[in-house]
């Protein structure tokens, strides 16, 4: 494996798979990794808020011995106090990994490039490698395979749909992406995304109907429609995501036994209806669960 996590894109296929069955292994016999990273110590470098990203890395740490320091914008001030180079550099002296959220992505890999640690991306502007990891792990969990199952996203073209998109041709996941005409995703994460699906002949569709993604889905997934760092932009972003609701309607255009998934945190109402948060179709609390598993098992990975 390569020393960071910055992208899905970083992970051969295998290497995803190895994470996976790691993860479950950890899932199903915590115990045995009790010890594990006993005397490693991480820092979470968080310069937007967290609640997943945050306890689940500081808890799966804490589980397997070792130790997580948080270090909000406030404490270092990274990137004003002092650069992201002498950050890394130093924090390389102290710590055995690096967890960092931060506003562009250009500012993860500049922290992988000085740190001679590995650095874990926890969010970007343009990716969010450990959700899609977690999803793909939570996918798994309910139908006992991935290949050849169809996912639907309906939304924004975000750094979610992103790291999900990579990941789902990468696992032979067809996809429909649905978002509105100005949102669509990256053309670079697109292009990246149809030569990958050439090679695992997963499907790939990117649509502005969430009625056509929808249809015979097995699983259908949501995120904000207003990320972090956009919330200026609320109320255009609201007006043209209106009809990109996940909502009981929606849900009946896909197959019986649908799965509904959200990265969370959910705006009811918006996004996503209560009726289907709460509807025995969502999994969103084990897919939340799942993250700390499956971070779990990056750590394992890169921490030696
Ligand atoms: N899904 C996710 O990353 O949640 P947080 O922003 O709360 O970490
Ligand atoms: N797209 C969202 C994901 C939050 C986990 C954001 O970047 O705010």
């Amino acid at each position: 494996m390569k020393k960071d996590l910055l992208s899905v894109q970083d992970l051969k296929t295998e290497e995803i798979v190895e994470i996976l069955d790691l993860a479950a292994d950890i899932k199903k016999n915590p115990r045995k990794y009790e010890r594990a990273l006993k005397g490693k110590s991480i820092g979470l470098i968080f310069q937007k808020p967290s609640n997943r990203t945050r306890v689940s890395f500081e808890i799966g740490m804490y589980q397997m011995g070792g130790y997580s320091i948080y270090l909000g914008s406030s404490e270092i001030g990274m990137g004003g106090r002092e650069s992201v180079k002498d950050v890394a550099c130093v924090l390389s002296r102290y710590l055995n990994g690096i967890v960092a959220r931060t506003h562009e992505h250009a500012t993860v890999v500049e922290l992988a490039k000085h740190a001679s640690i590995p650095i874990i991306n926890g969010l970007s502007d343009m990716s969010h490698p450990c959700q899609a990891l977690g999803d793909v792990f939570t996918m798994r969990e309910r139908f006992g395979f991935l290949k050849g199952l169809t996912l639907a996203y309906i939304g924004d073209g975000n750094n979610v749909l992103n790291s999900l998109m990579i990941a789902a041709m990468k696992l032979g996941i067809n996809m429909k992406a649905a978002t509105p005409k100005n949102y669509a995703p990256d053309k670079g994460i697109v292009k990246l995304a149809r030569a990958l699906s050439a090679e695992s002949g997963a499907r790939l569709e990117i649509s502005s109907s969430p009625e056509s993604a929808a249809k015979d889905a097995d699983v259908l997934y949501t995120d904000v429609w207003v990320s972090m760092g956009q919330e200026k932009e609320a109320a255009k972003r609201i007006k043209a995501f209106k009809n990109f609701q996940i909502n009981d309607k929606l849900v009946k255009k896909a197959k019986t036994m649908s799965v509904v998934m959200h990265c969370l945190p959910a705006h009811r109402g918006q996004e996503i209806t209560d009726s289907v948060m709460d509807s025995n179709h969502s999994i969103v609390y084990d897919q939340a669960e799942n993250r700390m598993h499956v971070q779990k098992a990056v750590l394992l990975k890169l921490l030696k």
